[in-house]
């Protein structure tokens, strides 16, 4: 089997039977190499992206037809000018979306991803979901790379709201200025902390795990090459390979919800 047919798992490559499920209707396989990688690993450092949310009902946003921004514009929703031009707007699409995900529940792939943590001896998990699903489902000290969906900040001074006033465009107690959703536009920095940390635990990692993530916003996208070129293995999981799969060591081609679970079977508890 040559280097390039070992990366793409499908339902027939591979030599380690997965010890129960399936993706879809294609049983999978583990390679034995990324077994044993993922047996040694001192430390696996995690990136997700929307598709790790998609199967507890929570849009993605690139997919064809479902994805978000293929209904929406993202300049009119998702840049620093757009809350300028018309605030009220931004504020319905994101209570919109907050009650969505509210009403969400983390699916078997947040929670694999909490049990990993438990049975490696170290794991940083990096999200640019901005939803909270990983938390709830277990995960503790996530680096929230795009913010938090829920959170409230003040567009002036930029401190945290705890509470928004309902108002249609609500406003910060402090200084009456415009409060804004929590979350990182197009255009803007990401969290300085969560920038640093997540830099050095991508040059830090052993194991890097590319989840539901189309890989095209950076600098998230850029982990995973930090990662691969301090020597990690890359693992990408996604039903789609996205156009960076090549620079991955293994391609588990299925849903995060199904190949998380059956991922973690072989580790020991
Ligand atoms: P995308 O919508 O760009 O990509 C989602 C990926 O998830 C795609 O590659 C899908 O193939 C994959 N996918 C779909 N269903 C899946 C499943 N069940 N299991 C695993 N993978 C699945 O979302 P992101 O890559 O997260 O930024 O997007 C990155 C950023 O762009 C987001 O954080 C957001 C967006 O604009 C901001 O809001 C700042």
């Amino acid at each position: 089997m040559s280097h390039s047919n070992d990366r793409r798992l499908t339902g027939n490559r591979g030599s380690t039977p997965v010890k129960s499920g399936n993706l879809g209707s294609t049983p999978v396989k583990v390679p034995d190499a990324l077994v044993a990688a993922l047996c040694a690993a001192q430390h696996v450092c995690v990136l997700t992206g929307a598709g790790v949310s998609a199967e507890s009902g929570v849009p993605t946003f690139r997919d064809a037809q479902s994805g978000l921004w293929s209904k929406y514009d993202p300049l009119d929703l998702a840049t620093p000018e757009a809350f300028a031009r018309d605030p009220a707007l931004i504020w319905r699409w994101y209570r919109w979306r907050r009650e969505l995900v509210a009403a969400a529940k983390p699916n078997p792939g947040h929670k694999a991803l909490a049990t990993l943590a438990t049975r490696v001896p170290k794991l940083t998990l990096v999200t640019q979901n901005v939803d909270g699903l990983h938390q709830r489902a277990g995960s503790c000290d996530v680096i929230e790379f795009h913010g938090n969906l829920f959170e409230n900040r003040c567009s002036v001074e930029n401190c945290v709201v705890a509470e928004d006033d309902g108002a249609d465009i609500p406003t910060c107690p402090g200084c009456g200025g415009k409060l804004r959703p929590g979350v990182v536009w197009f255009g803007e920095a990401i969290p300085k902390q969560a920038l640093h940390q997540s830099f050095a635990a991508a040059a830090s990692c052993d194991l890097f795990l590319s989840i539901g993530t189309s890989s095209l916003v950076y600098p998230a996208a850029g982990l995973a090459e930090i990662a691969r070129s301090a020597g990690a293995t890359g693992v990408e999981i996604n039903p789609n390979p996205t156009a960076h799969a090549d620079g991955f060591d293994f391609v588990l081609q299925g849903n995060a919800a199904a190949v998380l679970p059956e991922l973690i079977e072989y580790l020991p508890a």
